[in-house]
Formats: structure tokens, C-alpha cells, sequence
């Protein structure tokens, strides 16, 4: 089963961001996450376009695009050089045409994935499932670091695995964000999810070095 650790960069000290990607570059993490909101779908406003088109100056690690912003597909021109391992994921919420927008997303070259709200139940994606490469299951209310766990979005994980599984998408990644902490991990693990998005509970867990906490946080996913 795929494994994949994804540090939410709105989580790592913006004062000191080279020196910590250096880290996480060491710590060899398989993504970089990175919130995009608009304050309009989600009440926040965090990283932006121009935060990634720095970031790929300094890095090769691949970026996993998180969008929580309306009408996403009327802000792919900014994500034209992206590279075929990103992943540039969309709310199913956030557009009235989800599928061409996720057309449009193939056509950049990147992973295509799709985010639900814990409020929206999984059956929405049914019909999307040949076009996607990765569902993002949030499992908080997005916009904001630091929240709580929502439980019952532990056993949805396990619910669109089977539903995956059983219509013979067995190759689409199940990725999980928000309150990703070292034990939520590793219950995560256990109902069948495959990228672990890293914030403030784990990989930038303020009581540890980020180099020790993807230790353990590998070490979790991998168990
Ligand atoms: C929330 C974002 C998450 C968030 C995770 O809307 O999508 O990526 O940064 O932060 P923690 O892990 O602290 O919940
Ligand atoms: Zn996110």
C-alpha cells in the first residue's frame, strides 16, 4: 500500500522557511502541501501563487496543490509549469463543473485530485472516479491549522477504500488532512489511507525537531 508523507507548509515557520525545507529535504518527505484559500471558500487566507513559484526555485520536491478557493479553474494559469508528480487537488464544493475542471487539471500534466468537506459524503465522486488520481479526505472543516479531529471522518476513510476497491479503483490514493497528529496517523493507517498530510500535531509539532518528528511519523505510516 503507497505511503506518502506531506508536510502542510501553512504549519512551518514562515520566518525561517529555507532553512526548514532543508530539513524536510533530508528528512525526505514525498510532498510539499500547500494550502491555497481564498477567504471566500474557506475564511482564511494563507500561502499563494507566487509562495509556489518561489518554492520551485528552491526545490524539486514535488507539490501537493490544495485549493480551497471557488471556481478553482479560473486560477490554473498560474499552476502552467507544474510537473507531472504535483498533485493539484479541488473541493468537489468549490465549482459547478467539477468535471471539467478536474479535465483541466490533466491537461496541466499534474495528479488530479479531488477534496471533500467532512459534510460531503463520498457517494458525490461516483462518477469522477476515472478521472481521478487521489481523493483528499479532510478531516477537519478546512481553513484553519491547530483544529480538532472530526471521528467520524475516520470511518469515511475506511468507507471510500472499499467503495475504491470494490469499483476497481483500487489505484486512487486516499489522502487525509487536518489534525494528522502521531496517533490520528497512525488510526488513519489502519482504515486504509495513503498520504498523510503533516501539521501542527506531527511533522511541525512545536515540542520535537521536524527532523525527529518525521522520523516518527514515518515510522507510524510504515508500521
Ligand atoms: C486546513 C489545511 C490543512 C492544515 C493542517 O484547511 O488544509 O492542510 O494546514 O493543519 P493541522 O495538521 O494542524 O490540522
Ligand atoms: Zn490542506
Amino acid at each position: 500500500m503507497e505511503r506518502k508523507m506531506a508536510p502542510s507548509l501553512m504549519c512551518i515557520d514562515l520566518m525561517n522557511i529555507e532553512h526548514d525545507l532543508r530539513l524536510l529535504e533530508k528528512a525526505k518527505v514525498d510532498y510539499l502541501h500547500i494550502d491555497i484559500m481564498d477567504n471566500h471558500f474557506v475564511p482564511n487566507i494563507t500561502l499563494s501563487f507566487d509562495f509556489i513559484h518561489g518554492l520551485r526555485k528552491i526545490t524539486s520536491i514535488p507539490l501537493d496543490i490544495h485549493l480551497m478557493i471557488n471556481n478553482p479553474e479560473n486560477s490554473f494559469h498560474y499552476l502552467k509549469n507544474c510537473n507531472p508528480e504535483d498533485i493539484i487537488c479541488i473541493h468537489y464544493e468549490a465549482t459547478t463543473h467539477v468535471h471539467r475542471a478536474l479535465g483541466m487539471i490533466k491537461d496541466l500534466g499534474a495528479q488530479v485530485g479531488i477534496a471533500l468537506n467532512p459534510g460531503t459524503p463520498i457517494g458525490v465522486i461516483e462518477d469522477l472516479l476515472p478521472d481521478l488520481d487521489s481523493v483528499l479526505i479532510m478531516t477537519v472543516n478546512p481553513g484553519f491549522a491547530g483544529q480538532k479531529l472530526i471521528p467520524s471522518t475516520l470511518d469515511k476513510i475506511a468507507r471510500l477504500r472499499n467503495m475504491l476497491d470494490e469499483s476497481g479503483y483500487q489505484n486512487i490514493l486516499i489522502e487525509v488532512d487536518g489534525n494528522v497528529s502521531f496517533e490520528n496517523a497512525k488510526l488513519m493507517h489502519e482504515k486504509g489511507a495513503n498520504i498523510y498530510v503533516g501539521g501542527s500535531s506531527s511533522i511541525f509539532h512545536k515540542e520535537s525537531s521536524i527532523i525527529e518528528n518525521c522520523h516518527k511519523f514515518r515510522e507510524i505510516i510504515y508500521s
